[in-house]
Formats: C-alpha cells, structure tokens, sequence
C-alpha cells in the first residue's frame, strides 16, 4: 500500500474507519460542492488508501507528450472523505459519535423488526445497570426468563452471574449487564451471524457511551463479535486482551458453568484478575 500519510496518521485513520464499520455505518460524504455534499459507499479500507486509477489510455493518446503537471495543482485526498474541509475534523466527529447516552441509543433501536429475531420476542432486552459502570458484561442472547422481563441474566444463569459479581465485592446495579442480541433466539440456540450483525452496532455503541474500564465477554459469542475472530474462547480465555481502549476479558458463560460446575474455579481466577484491575479487594472474612 503506498504511503501518503506518516503511517501513525495512516494507522489512526484505519482504526476510524474500521470503528465506523462497528458501528454499521458505511456512507460517507466525498464532496460538500455548492450543490451539497455526495454520498458514495465506504470502500473496504485497503483500496480506500489506494491511488485513484489512471485511466491513460482513454485519456492521453499514446503519441502525445505527457503533459506537465501544475506547480500547485491540487492533489484529491486518496480516500472518501468523511466530513467537509470546513467543518469539524474526523476526530470531532467521533467525539459527537461517543457522546452517545443509552437513551438515545435505545430509541435508535425502537421497537426493532431488523432481523428475524423479533418475530417471536416479547420483550426486547436492551441491558440493565450502571450507565457509568467502570465493568460491562456481555452475553450471548435473553433467555425464556428475559424475555419475558425485558432485563438480562434474570433466568438461572443470571442468579449464577449476580453470585459471581456479589463475590467480587460489587452489587449488580454497579456494573452493567447486556448481550449481543437483545431478542431471544428459538430455542435458545446460538444467535445466527445475520442476527449479529444487525445488532452488534447497538453493542458497540452501548460499550462505548458507558466507557468501562473492563469488559467481561460471558462466552464465545460475546467474546468472537466483540473482537471480530473466530478463534475459540478456550484459545484465549482468561487473558487480558484490548479492545478500543478497554480492558477485555474472555470467560465461560454462567450457563456453561452450570452444567459444568469444576469450570467454575478457572472463572473466579478470570474474575479475580477483573478484581486487581479494578482495585477491587476479596471481603474479608469476619472472625466469630
Ligand atoms: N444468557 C445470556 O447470554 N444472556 C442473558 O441475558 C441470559 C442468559
């Protein structure tokens, strides 16, 4: 790829652009010209960084001198640009993006009908807790329990997770809970990589107006969408991880440990690595 910025500049801007992606958005302005600004479709970011095509041969003749470029002739940006020269720069952009509350992106969600999901929901399970929570958990989709109460981790699972979060020395309503889906799937199965990536952005926008210092991924979903890979939890499980600025932390579900209870010491070594994180100290024991 050729080089046209310092590659810290150029590095900054591909990890804007892949943000936007996160977050679904893929139009973008190029022009804003007196007649107002044209949208054009994001290109995927490597050719979005390479030179325009030359088209020589539909445009100079073979036997024609080439002709010399103007001193100061203006030189097109070699990719879409997201705002105008004029107004704010990329990175204020952004700024307006992770300014974002809950609330707002809860209305953006409405009474949701983007994938098939919503067809057999009750209630759709935004995510309950602290809006300033410093630890976000994230699991794979609401249950029957869920569902039905339009709040996450309430079923069987959920009294498991509410144990694992009083051990580490916090009460629910400190840290904030919700899922990659926010409608159950049939049956409880796994939700299906279309129903990912229609809620996915809604994820990665509520990660990010909390701004936690910790994300726990409760199990392979939550932990492969968030850091896009389809590597197996068991992979990288238990160690820390980065993830636009937050802390990530990859466990087994509640629901795994459940069925399988011997899984639960390696879950309370992940946790207790959340708890020196966080600076959070195992309660002492009282003496009788
Ligand atoms: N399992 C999840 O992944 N999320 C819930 O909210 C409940 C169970």
């Amino acid at each position: 790829m050729p080089e046209r910025f310092p590659a810290s500049l150029q590095q900054k801007i591909e990890d804007r652009l892949r943000y936007y992606e996160d977050l679904g958005i893929r139009l973008f302005y190029t022009d804003r010209g007196p007649g107002g600004a044209t949208l054009v479709a994001q290109e995927p970011i490597d050719s979005a960084f390479s030179p325009a095509p030359v088209h020589e041969e539909t445009v100079l003749p073979k036997s024609m001198p080439k002709p010399v470029p103007a001193k100061v002739a203006p030189v097109a940006p070699p990719f879409p640009l997201v705002v105008p020269p004029t107004g704010p720069s990329l990175f204020e952009t952004m700024e307006k993006v992770t300014d974002d509350t809950l609330l707002k992106i809860r209305e953006d969600l409405g009474e949701c009908t983007r994938c098939k999901l919503h067809r057999g929901r009750n209630k759709i399970v935004f995510g309950d807790g602290n809006p300033k929570a410093q630890l976000v958990f994230v699991g794979e989709g609401p249950g029957a329990d869920e569902d039905a109460q339009g709040l996450p981790f309430v079923g069987r699972a959920g009294k498991l997770l509410t144990q694992m979060i009083e051990a580490m020395g916090l009460q629910r309503k400190e840290v904030y809970i919700c899922n990659v889906v926010k409608c159950r799937p049939p049956e409880n199965r796994a939700p299906e990589p279309d129903e990912v990536a229609s809620c996915s952005p809604f994820l990665m926008r509520q990660i990010d107006s909390i701004h936690p210092k910790v994300i726990v991924c409760l199990g392979a979903t939550a932990a492969k969408t968030i850091l896009n890979t389809t590597r197996g939890i068991s992979q990288f499980r238990g160690e820390w991880l980065e993830w636009r600025g937050h802390k990530l932390m990859a466990t087994y579900h509640p629901a795994y440990l459940l069925r399988n209870p011997p899984a639960k010491a390696d879950v309370w070594k992940d946790l207790q690595k959340v708890m020196a994180e966080l600076g959070l100290r195992l309660p002492r024991k009282s003496k009788s």
